[in-house]
């Protein structure tokens, strides 16, 4: 499906710990200005996927563009969050540039001034927290600027996000989905109990073959999870969606990978 050059991925995910069914729309990575031409096709094709509430999986900005004293850096995406939360239930996680502005003393009220946009958008956001939503429950993972350092893999276990998110396993009366911008995060949020995780970071790679994508922050030159849906390898049942996401920053390209929006529908397996 194609609205211009943008296009959806969609994925079915079935769990015996879901009550209804349910269709989520995911955007990731959407990177601020460089999207700008693509608002309106977005939009339209956002509503025209009728969802019954849209995840944000992080990076909506560039954080190298921070400008303190000014909205320009954040002003596209503050449109997009409020334009979704007057239509949609919003939940939000934080990817490597939003976490990159706490980390930077200077920047620091940046962050709050752009968290308070969105907040005050209407968009429930996730730092290490979570939100019931139709029977699921929704974690956003925001763990420590050091667990994206690039061109290395994430050192995140399963304690580690057990410790972010203060309990030691996922619930187990409920389906549970986490919003963890990286996807190198996936093993430690199954082990800890994860049904779904949704993942975004690696655009897709800057060049896609098929469904592998190539050349990206990731160590290898074909990351493991470029884009598309996987399994656990020790419990199947657990898996991860990751979106080639919206936008792109530093290299602009993405060569036979145009920007995706990502249709997860949740259905109960009886
Ligand atoms: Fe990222």
């Amino acid at each position: 499906m194609t609205t211009r050059r943008i296009i959806v991925r969609e994925y079915h995910v079935r769990n015996r710990r879901l009550e209804r069914p349910l269709r989520l729309v995911f955007l990731s990575d959407y990177h601020d200005a460089r999207f700008r031409p693509y608002d309106r096709p977005l939009k339209d094709l956002v509503n025209s996927l009728r969802p019954d509430a849209m995840l944000l999986g992080g990076d909506m900005i560039i954080s190298a563009r921070v400008r303190p004293g000014t909205d320009n850096w954040y002003r596209w995406p503050a449109s997009l969050f409020r334009y979704l939360c007057r239509r949609y239930p919003v939940f939000a996680g934080e990817g490597n540039h939003e976490t990159r502005l706490k980390a930077v003393s200077e920047l620091v009220p940046c962050y709050e001034e752009y968290c308070e946009a969105i907040k005050d958008a209407g968009a429930v956001l996730l730092r290490n927290e979570s939100a019931d939503f139709c029977g699921i429950r929704i974690f956003g993972l925001s763990p420590d600027v050091s667990a994206y350092r690039k061109f290395s893999m994430s050192r995140l276990g399963t304690e580690d996000v057990a410790g972010l998110f203060g309990q030691e396993k996922a619930p187990d009366d409920r389906f549970s989905l986490i919003l963890a911008h990286h996807p190198s995060f996936f093993k430690a949020c199954a082990g800890w109990g994860a049904d779904l995780t949704l993942s975004g970071h690696l655009h897709g790679g800057i060049v896609r073959f098929g469904s592998r994508g190539a050349v990206s922050s990731d160590p290898s030159i074909f990351p493991k999870y470029s884009g598309g849906i996987y399994r656990d390898r020790k419990d199947p049942e657990k898996q991860l969606i990751v979106s080639c996401g919206l936008g792109a920053h530093t290299i602009p390209l993405r060569i036979n990978n145009p920007p995706e929006v990502t249709l997860v529908l949740l259905e109960p397996d009886s």
